[in-house]
């Protein structure tokens, strides 16, 4: 079984401010850093520092070959990263006193991805083969029904949301990963609905995916069927929630693929990304896997 992430890579220019910047308003940075993200590349980082095989696929210019070299340093896979003539994707992130970020996202290179070069990277993977995918790159529907077609298991962390999410092929996917904002989204509810309603509603319009829904201090919540989960988020102090969403993907599908339950995924999921929010950066931050799988984790097998 191979596990194949087709996302972006980013490189995240991240701006320490007091405030998040308002219309017509220019302030001052008290910190600049350039440090390596991309939903993609983080979720890839997550999964290979859970020690899970992986390749990812994408697409980068010359400015953005240092993400791979650090991408294989976790150990993952880069082979399938095509390197162009353009720029590489960037995310301006700001980061404000409480800790909370507005991102301002450039695609680069994430959105001159191909048709061509999607087949012919879907074409190395079989039945059975796991693809996890975001919404920053170009042709995203086309990726799914080309994997869904090899009998592959679709990850759809459909961020960030916006209109074109509802024309991707949704009833294919295997599990969503969403936000309390994208859950409310899909679902059809205010982003003030309450989590468990949206759970709900979600499990109703997707009968046979399995949806995980975080929900920031609140945890993260697990419908399939007629299975319910929640885990809770550790106490720590928050540096940068940038890449806990990734971190929280990558490592719940490295648990299942240990053999743990839903709830032990789920609770080794919240572990991991309450450790990447005590830390500045995406990538960086993701924690390793002996920092998460604790002995007493033990894997149940059904
Ligand atoms: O999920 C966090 C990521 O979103 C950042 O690393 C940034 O690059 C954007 O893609």
């Amino acid at each position: 079984m191979k596990v194949l992430v087709y996302g972006s890579l980013n490189i995240d220019l991240i701006f320490s401010v007091g405030h998040i910047v308002r219309p017509g308003e220019t302030i001052s940075g008290t910190a600049l850093t350039r440090s390596a993200g991309g939903k993609g590349a983080n979720q890839a980082a997550a999964l290979a520092k859970a020690g899970v095989p992986v390749k990812l696929a994408g697409k980068i210019g010359q400015d953005g070959e240092f993400l791979l070299s650090l991408l294989e340093s976790y150990g993952a896979d880069t082979s399938l990263v095509t390197v162009y003539g353009g720029a590489t994707g960037q995310a301006i992130i700001q980061l404000d006193e409480n800790r909370q970020n507005a991102i301002i996202l450039y695609g680069g290179g994430n959105r001159e991805i191909t048709e061509g070069e999607i087949k012919a990277v879907i074409s190395g993977f079989s039945a059975g083969d796991m693809i996890v995918l975001q919404n920053e790159i170009s042709h995203t529907a086309e990726i799914i029904r080309q994997a869904k077609s090899r009998g592959m298991k679709i990850c759809l962390n459909p961020s960030p949301y916006d209109g074109s999410v509802e024309s991707l092929p949704l009833d294919m996917v295997d599990i969503f990963f969403v936000n309390e904002i994208e859950g409310a989204a899909l679902a059809g509810e205010p982003p003030s609905a309450a989590v468990p309603a949206v759970l709900e509603k979600l499990a109703g319009r997707f009968p046979s995916a399995e949806i995980l829904l975080t929900a920031g201090k609140d945890g993260a919540y697990y419908a399939f069927r007629e299975i319910r989960a929640k885990g809770t988020i550790m106490d720590v102090p928050v540096v940068d929630t940038t890449g806990a969403g990734d971190t929280f993907t990558g490592y719940f599908l490295a648990a299942r693929l240990r053999g743990y339950t839903e709830q032990q995924a789920l609770d080794t999921a919240c572990r991991a990304a309450s450790i990447a929010v005590s830390r500045p950066g995406a990538m960086e931050a993701v924690p390793l896997a002996s920092e998460v799988f604790g002995e007493s984790t033990t894997p149940q097998h059904e």
